[in-house]
């Protein structure tokens, strides 16, 4: 089968916000305890966290992680997680169901976020807690000194702001299962009092408002259109939530998600405009695509779990090739969008639907998503160019006319990048690229995720899933041509001459 792209140099989506590499932590599971932090673990620093997992974490090039939670949040003190460790109360976490002991909180978090090189999202608690509690923590974190929570936080260590940019009003709040959950009505209200006096103490501060837990909500579309008539004027970004799973084991249309990614984006994207029109605002609305994943592995095991445990091992989906393939998918739809996705968070880091595993006491190692999601966050930088794909495309159960190569093209400094899925089991995809306004130089590097069986997983032992280099690309002129293998993700980074590039 033949792949046709077509690029112009003069043709632009967006330029990448590199928060759209963002992630997410929540105290859930083992994401924290025995995850990032594990006192006595042979590599934990001297504050007790794992210097394995930070490499890991750092390789896996995460500019932000979205903190504390998550359904957590919304049942989360977060003065719990702030003064003396020993002194700190340890806590229920009805959203889990679990025991929470805050030996991490505020400072720990940030402090490590810092040294993996990444900033910090943080979310104020919307369920139990409102305006006053939103607008101390930012205080606490943001204001210099001279007032009682600032002073408190250079009391507690940390002399110098936190200087914390993106702040999250809440999680999931149109959810049965949230704690406190709330009409959009009154969503709407609390999350727009909520965000004027957090921009009152720190007009610095960016807001992403709740959007829907899912586009599957009964309330979706109607709860977006009136969270923000409320807030419009208020906040910055607008979030989504999605989780993909293989449930009905069919590889064709597994890999097809993306496509309903690519649709739900577009929608919320309408809905914005629809609240921008009839305000007859200047402003456009963002996404945050703050929660996004594929989860599913876990629930059969994750239903027999005890209460109230200490960290439990929960939602540990060990992810497998064909997850790795619908990952590099959904990757490439939200840089397809990134003139609206300014921020995403694969949901989550470590442990907890994560790219990262650990072993109590043992060994981490990279999923089988790690490197679509490391390489595409290292290399996938720059601007998204406008492209045509002529492409052969398929039917499948849940969608029509999926195309058999999801694909994008960004132009950065001295390349363009390639990032492209053959979904096709059977056939090998000639693929070729015009780059017109550009004069390629060579192929800098072609890399592949292919030739498993589809579930094929990593372990702690060994780590099959992962990139290898192949010769099978070439430049002619301003034509760059590649083999795609059956079922395979590829990266093509071609080099591209400066006075063109420019
Ligand atoms: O990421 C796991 C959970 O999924 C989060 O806590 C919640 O926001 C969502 O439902």
């Amino acid at each position: 089968m033949k792949a046709k792209m077509t690029v112009n140099k003069a043709f632009e989506i967006g330029k990448i916000d590199p928060r759209i590499y963002g992630s997410f932590l929540e105290h859930m599971g083992r994401a924290v305890y025995s995850g990032i932090y594990e006192p006595g673990h042979k590599t934990a620093d001297s504050g007790g966290f794992r210097d394995d997992v930070k490499e890991l974490v750092r390789e896996l090039n995460v500019p932000i992680i979205r903190y504390p939670g998550g359904n957590f949040l919304s049942g989360y003190n977060w003065e719990d997680g702030i003064g003396p460790a020993e002194s700190r109360p340890k806590k229920l976490d009805l959203a889990w169901k679990t025991v929470e002991t805050n030996e991490v909180g505020l400072h720990e978090f940030v402090n490590w976020a810092n040294e993996v090189g990444a900033e910090t999202n943080m979310a104020v608690n919307l369920g139990t807690r409102g305006p006053d509690e939103a607008r101390n923590i930012v205080e606490y974190c943001n204001h210099p000194g001279g007032s009682y929570w600032s002073d408190l936080r250079r009391k507690n260590g940390a002399e110098a702001p936190f200087k914390i940019k993106t702040w999250c009003l809440g999680n999931e709040m149109d959810g049965s299962w949230q704690i406190g959950s709330k009409t959009a009505e009154e969503y709407g209200r609390a999350a727009c009092e909520t965000a004027k006096v957090m921009k009152w103490v720190d007009p610095e501060i960016e807001l992403v408002v709740c959007g829907s837990s899912g586009a599957g909500m009964p309330t979706f579309a109607a709860w977006e259109a009136t969270v923000l008539e409320h807030t419009y004027e208020h906040v910055d970004y607008l979030s989504l939530h999605s989780y993909y799973g293989n449930q009905k084991n069919d590889v064709a249309n597994y890999l097809a998600f993306s496509v309903g990614m690519d649709r739900f984006i577009k929608s919320v994207t309408a809905i914005c405009d629809y609240i921008k029109a009839k305000k007859k605002s200047d402003k456009v609305m963002y996404l945050s695509f703050d929660e996004w994943n594929i989860w599913y592995h876990s629930n059969e095991q994750d239903s027999k779990n005890e209460p109230w445990q200490q960290s439990p091992p929960i939602l540990e989906d060990i992810y497998n090739f064909e997850d790795a393939l619908l990952l590099g998918c959904l990757l490439i739809t939200l840089l397809k969008n990134s003139d609206r996705v300014k921020i995403a968070c694969l949901a989550q880091l470590v442990n907890v639907i994560a790219p990262i595993m650990t072993e109590k006491g043992g060994d981490s190692w990279r999923q089988a998503t790690f490197y679509p999601f490391a390489l595409t966050s290292k290399h996938g930088r720059g601007t998204v160019l406008r492209h045509n794909l002529n492409v052969p495309a398929y039917d499948c159960d849940d969608f029509k006319d999926v195309p058999f190569v999801e694909s994008v093209a960004i132009h950065n400094e001295s390349e363009i990048v390639i990032f492209a899925v053959n979904r096709s089991a059977d056939e090998r995809v000639e693929f070729s690229a015009e780059l017109q306004g550009f004069s390629p130089v060579g192929i800098a590097e072609f890399s592949e995720i292919s030739g498993h069986d589809v579930k094929q997983t990593n372990t702690k032992n060994a780590c099959p899933v992962a990139p290898k280099s192949s010769d099978a690309a070439s430049v002619n002129g301003n034509r760059v041509t590649a083999g795609l293998n059956p079922l395979s993700w590829n990266m093509i980074r071609v080099g591209v001459a400066e006075s063109e590039a420019e």
